[in-house]
């Protein structure tokens, strides 16, 4: 089957979510790791459990209160403006440098962002980083209020962008939307972007488990939830031929 569109996870895929990193730390010298790394951590907790909960709110709204959260829980005081500031960065992260290349050398198929982002927040980004001049569409799950890895966020590719899952080709670097991608039935490439061996040699060199080791621990190594990826790749800038090659 020939793949039509290329679709893409949003945070952690196309954009750092460690790029908040310099934010937090000027905000609060000294805990700005360990305050990028548990706000990710329960942002993401949080949208699987209002999914369950079935009491969604949308993306901007959990990634408040996961930094509410994550400032409270390390006893850290902050007025608006600096909580403004933090949150504001989410809409300026680091597009990763291999992307626009990556997906200009795609643009003859359909290419979109599939995200839990809500639609202001990918817009913005997308807007801030230039990704708009490549993407045919952009996909923000709170159409049916509900996240990833559920699949009615998946479905939405279909209903976007007239496309079978067979003829979709999706990407992300987060494990567990891998595998959510897969159980619904599209074809998906893993970014894999930290290797195994280099964990296990972080855990020997330090006394203390730094905190984004331990994110990357949680969070970079594939899920067993029964369901693995068709590819296996380790940058944005190995998809075009991979596409390329997938002709049937
Ligand atoms: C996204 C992140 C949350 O949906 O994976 O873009």
């Amino acid at each position: 089957m020939t793949i039509k569109a290329v679709v893409f996870d949003a945070y952690g895929t196309l954009y750092d979510v460690q790029s908040v990193a310099d934010v937090t730390e000027d905000a609060f010298p000294g805990y700005g790791e360990i305050i990028t790394q548990v706000w990710r951590i329960k942002q993401l907790e949080y949208t699987w459990l209002r999914s369950l909960m079935r009491h969604y709110r949308d993306f901007f709204e959990v990634t408040r209160d996961s930094l509410a959260y994550t400032l409270s829980s390390l006893g850290l005081q902050y007025d608006d403006d600096t909580f403004a500031r933090i949150i504001d960065k989410y809409l300026h992260l680091d597009l990763y440098p291999d992307a626009l290349a990556a997906l200009s050398a795609m643009k003859d198929r359909k290419l979109a962002i599939l995200s839990n982002g809500s639609p202001d927040m990918l817009s913005a980004l997308v807007r801030n980083s230039g990704l708009d001049s490549v993407l045919d569409a952009v996909i923000s799950v709170d159409a049916k209020k509900i996240f990833k890895p559920a699949p009615e966020a998946y479905a939405l590719i279909e209903e976007k962008l007239q496309v079978r899952p067979a003829e979709v080709l999706f990407i992300s670097s987060n494990p567990w939307d891998v595998c959510g991608a897969k159980a619904f039935g599209l074809n998906v490439a893993w970014i894999e972007r930290v290797m195994p061996e280099a964990m296990a040699l972080a855990c020997l060199e330090s006394e203390t488990l730094p905190p984004l080791t331990m994110f990357k621990i949680l969070r970079t190594q594939m899920d067993e939830l029964g369901a693995l990826p068709d590819h296996r790749i380790h940058a944005l800038a190995e998809l075009p031929a991979l596409v390329s090659a997938q002709r049937s």
